[in-house]
């Protein structure tokens, strides 16, 4: 009786061992199965993740970022904000000149309710350029 016992564990030892003796390409096969997973993707590789990735990490239209951060403002005329299609109101800027109305969008304008990229302090310079472009295409 303990003789058929000894050799049931023995069995079982050896069919347990040998679960978990991979071979060198049975490894490096889960290895390359799991390697994604492990990968740091920075913002801007554009060398992992494929195009998908990089496609929705660009820059947001200037109407999603007005849309997102500058319209509970700019909608309503907020504290003086002048307003999206308020072209008497938008036409003395706009006649200074794009890169002044970029510096404002970017750095605010002191002593306003015109904040640094209207509160957006994750959106790019970029993102801020493409808004206020935004902005001025629709109040002229
Ligand atoms: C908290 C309210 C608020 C938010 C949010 C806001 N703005 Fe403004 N914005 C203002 C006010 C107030 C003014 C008018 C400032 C002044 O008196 O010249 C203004 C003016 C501007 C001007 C004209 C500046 C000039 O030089 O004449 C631009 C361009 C502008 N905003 C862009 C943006 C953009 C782009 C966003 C979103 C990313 C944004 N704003 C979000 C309040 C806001």
């Amino acid at each position: 009786m303990s003789r058929i016992i000894c050799s049931i564990v023995a069995i079982l030892l050896a069919s347990s061992a040998l679960a978990l003796e991979l071979s060198d390409s049975q490894r490096a096969d889960i290895e390359t199965r799991i390697a994604p997973v492990g990968e740091v993707c920075m913002q801007g590789d554009n060398s992992c993740g494929g195009a998908a990735v990089a496609a929705s990490s660009g820059p947001r239209s200037g109407e999603d970022v007005y849309n997102s951060a500058c319209m509970a403002c700019h909608t309503t005329g907020a504290g003086g904000a002048p307003m999206l299609g308020d072209a008497t109101a938008w036409a003395d800027r706009i006649a200074k000149g794009n890169e002044v109305l970029y510096a404002s969008g970017v750095n605010g304008v002191p002593g306003t309710g015109m904040i640094a990229k209207g509160g957006c302090m994750q959106c790019s310079d970029e993102e801020i350029h493409a808004a206020v472009d935004y902005m001025v295409a629709g109040s002229q």
